[in-house]
């Protein structure tokens, strides 16, 4: 009676060990390789930001939202800008937009202009469904900044990426074109 009972249990536990093993493989075969040259989706699009001057509202699409401080280097240290900008999939203001990129930015670093980024882009086309949310430093000092895409919905349902920024054209503070090259790596 006893050695069946001994019998049994060892079966049980052998059971248990093949069913663990198969579901849940070692943590290293289920990691992903992703390579930064193989995207699994990519756009390219143009960001244009027109910064409310008292008098413009009809063609600005920013706002500055907090006075700069008076800390650091004429940097606008402090200053928050909330936007709902167009985003167009050639450099041209004019062109139909292909997105909205709604949220904001600030800057923060005391030496020189640099900022920091948070926005949805809004996708609402018969292309598009959905939004994908971009964050991070745009470290202005270097000539290609990367922002992270955090997640998405709608078509882009848990889309994450890298957003890389350029800054292509500066009209004063009136006016500034980014170029936006979006990469999802998991799509
Ligand atoms: C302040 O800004 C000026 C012009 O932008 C620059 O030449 C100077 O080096 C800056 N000073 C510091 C302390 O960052
Ligand atoms: C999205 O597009 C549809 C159709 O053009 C429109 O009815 C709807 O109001 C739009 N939604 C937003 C949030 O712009
Ligand atoms: C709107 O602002 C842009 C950027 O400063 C400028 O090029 C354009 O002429 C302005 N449009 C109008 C109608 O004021």
């Amino acid at each position: 009676m006893r050695s069946i009972m001994v019998k049994c249990d060892c079966l049980v536990i052998i059971v248990l060990v093949v069913l663990m093993s198969s579901h849940h493989p070692p943590q290293v075969s289920s990691k992903k390789t992703l390579s930064p040259d193989h995207p699994c989706q990519r756009f390219v699009l143009y960001y244009h930001d027109i910064l409310f001057h008292g008098t413009d509202g009809a063609n600005a699409t920013s706002a500055m939202a907090t006075n700069p401080t008076k800390l650091g280097n004429n940097s606008d240290f402090g200053m928050l800008v909330v936007f709902d900008d167009p985003v167009t999939r050639d450099q041209h203001l004019v062109s139909p937009p292909f997105a909205r990129a709604q949220g904001f930015y600030f800057y923060n670093k005391k030496e020189y202009h640099s900022a920091w980024f948070a926005y949805t882009l809004v996708f609402n086309s018969s292309q598009h469904k959905g939004t994908l949310n971009i964050m991070g430093a745009d470290l202005m000092a270097d000539k290609t900044r990367d922002l992270s895409v955090v997640g998405g919905t709608g078509d882009f349902f848990m889309n994450r990426g890298i957003a890389t920024f350029q800054t292509e054209e500066v009209e004063g503070s009136k006016y500034f074109r980014l170029k936006m090259d979006i990469k999802l790596y998991e799509c």
